[in-house]
This record gives C-alpha cells, sequence and structure tokens, in this order.
C-alpha cells in the first residue's frame, strides 16, 4: 500500500487489487486508489471531490508505503 500526500491537494491512497472504502455520509467506492479530502472543503467527504483546487488550498507533500511486517 502506498499512502501519497499530494502538495495542495488529497491524500492517495494506492492499494493492490480493488477495495470497498465507505465513508461517512459520502458514496462507497470500489477503487485500487481512492483520494481523501485534506482540505475540509469537499462536498463529499471523507472523499476529495477537487474542491481544493477552487479554494486555493495550499498544504505540503509527502509519500509513505507501507509493507507487511515479516
Ligand atoms: S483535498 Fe480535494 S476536496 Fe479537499
Amino acid at each position: 500500500m502506498k499512502i501519497t500526500v499530494i502538495p495542495n491537494g488529497p491524500l492517495l491512497i494506492e492499494t493492490v487489487g480493488e477495495w470497498n472504502y465507505t465513508g461517512t455520509g459520502g458514496p462507497t467506492k470500489k477503487n485500487d486508489r481512492i483520494a481523501f479530502c485534506r482540505c475540509g472543503a469537499s462536498g463529499v467527504k471523507p472523499f476529495c471531490d477537487g474542491t481544493h483546487r477552487t479554494i486555493g488550498f495550499t498544504a505540503g507533500g509527502g509519500e509513505c508505503h507501507l509493507t507487511p511486517r515479516e
């Protein structure tokens, strides 16, 4: 699993294979990648709907890889 903090954007989760993502009040999404809102302005929280672009959200980015413990 890879987690990427998109600069000025969402938290992107990338998995191996498709997963179901169900959010509070948001739609259920089935995908191998999903973006979670960091700006607080999405209309489909906890998912990102691209609103961060229109409100001028700014924040740093980063990346994290998760692997199972052996
Ligand atoms: S980060 Fe995209 S809508 Fe909030």
